[in-house]
């Protein structure tokens, strides 16, 4: 089986090469990145070094090189998650979000039906869905009322392959998950930039009142949700993929456990200026994939934030390096205004 990856030096990208790489070790894995600031080839370096995957440097809005990669190779599944995913960067400027994650998902399907791809999965968000009061689920058929350019540009490439599968009878499914967290995370994320800074000693910028609700996914147990989908989801459907029924907490909750479980002082938390159009609360409905893919998530969000802070304990040099970079930049701007 010839597989592709797009997105495979970022979060989830990097963890499903290794997640496919044990699961399927026959299958011959091509990781595809442009390595902008988000993507990291130390992610998956491992298996670049002995072998056991191919990398490919492309940009997924770049028709020739990706038409000239699909018609050498010949892919049966592609996995799609590259994507510009930051919400704040997605309000300081639209434009790239656009470009990849609408663009750049166009051309990988004109090339995916043009290659006859046996399986399209293309990897989406619940931000797509907009915000949830204090009670219910998104489930797959919730209308879709995104808020950011990023959710909306999500939305758009949504759309555009469900175009696809009902005009040209391509098989493709759409997942929809909710915030992941686990290893190799950006340390602009909540989690990673709490676990991070709280490590350094430095403030932890709660947004708001810190009551806004999260449903947290450990990033394996997506990676397994993924391959289910790729193996047996059925062409044109949409699946959500959410995580244990102890997910679903405010951020000052998961603040409060990331100080505890590394023994910082509740003065680290620095309430900061709200997100703009800030989305209250996010949950998804899971019954879909449940039923038909026999899917749940295993990880309990205690355990696996436990993991993920002694991920982060263990691999330093991985994160250090990044906030010493272009990061702070970024860092500046988004954090310098918001009082
Ligand atoms: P990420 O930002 O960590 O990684 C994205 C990767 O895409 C990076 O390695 C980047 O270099 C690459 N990329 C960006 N533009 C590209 C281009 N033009 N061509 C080729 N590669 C390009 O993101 P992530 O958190 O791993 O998210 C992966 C996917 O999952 C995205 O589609 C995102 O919308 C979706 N998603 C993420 C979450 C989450 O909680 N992280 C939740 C729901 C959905
Ligand atoms: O729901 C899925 C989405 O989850 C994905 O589609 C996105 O790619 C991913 O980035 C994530 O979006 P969020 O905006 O929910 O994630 P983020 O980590 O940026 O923020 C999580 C919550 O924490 C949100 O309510 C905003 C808040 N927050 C975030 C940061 C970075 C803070 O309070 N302070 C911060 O510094």
């Amino acid at each position: 089986m010839k597989v592709l990856v797009t997105g495979a030096a970022g979060f989830i990208g990097s963890n499903l090469v290794h997640f496919l790489h044990r699961e399927r070790p026959s299958w011959k894995i091509t990781a595809l990145d442009l390595l902008t600031y988000a993507g990291n080839l130390k992610n998956i370096s491992t298996l670049l070094d002995e072998g056991r995957v191919s990398f490919e440097k492309a940009d997924i809005t770049d028709s020739e090189s990706i038409n000239a990669l699909f018609e050498r190779d010949k892919y049966d599944i592609v996995f799609h998650l590259a994507a510009e995913s930051h919400v704040d960067r997605s309000i300081m400027s639209a434009r790239e979000f656009v470009s990849t994650n609408v663009m750049g998902t166009q051309v990988l399907i004109d090339a995916a039906y043009k290659y006859k791809v046996a399986k399209f999965v293309h990897i989406s968000t619940d931000e797509v869905y907009g915000s949830l009061g204090p009670t219910g689920f998104f489930t797959e058929s919730t209308p879709l009322d995104p808020t950011s350019p990023y959710a909306a540009s999500k939305a758009a490439s949504d759309l555009m392959v469900l175009s696809f599968c009902k005009t040209h009878n391509f098989n493709a499914s759409v997942t929809r998950c909710t915030n992941n967290y686990g290893f190799y995370h950006f340390p602009e994320k909540l989690i990673p930039l709490f676990i991070t800074n709280a490590m350094e000693g430095k403030k932890l910028p709660l947004y708001g009142d810190g009551m806004n609700v999260r449903s947290w996914l450990f990033v394996e147990d997506h990676c397994d949700g993924l391959l289910r989908v790729a193996e047996k989801g059925r062409a044109g459907e949409v699946y959500n993929i959410g995580g244990t029924p102890d997910c679903e907490l405010p951020n000052r909750d998961v603040t409060f456990m990331i100080r505890e479980m590394l023994g910082k002082s509740k003065d680290l938390i620095q309430p900061v200026g709200d997100r703009p159009a800030h989305d209250r609360r996010y949950a998804v409905d899971t019954t879909k994939i449940k039923n038909e893919l026999g899917w749940e998530a295993k990880t309990p969000f205690k355990q696996g934030l436990e993991k993920t802070v002694a991920w982060y304990n263990a691999n330093r040099s991985w994160w250090e390096e990044i906030k010493s970079g272009q990061y702070r930049s970024y860092y500046e701007k988004n954090y310098s205004n918001r009082g």
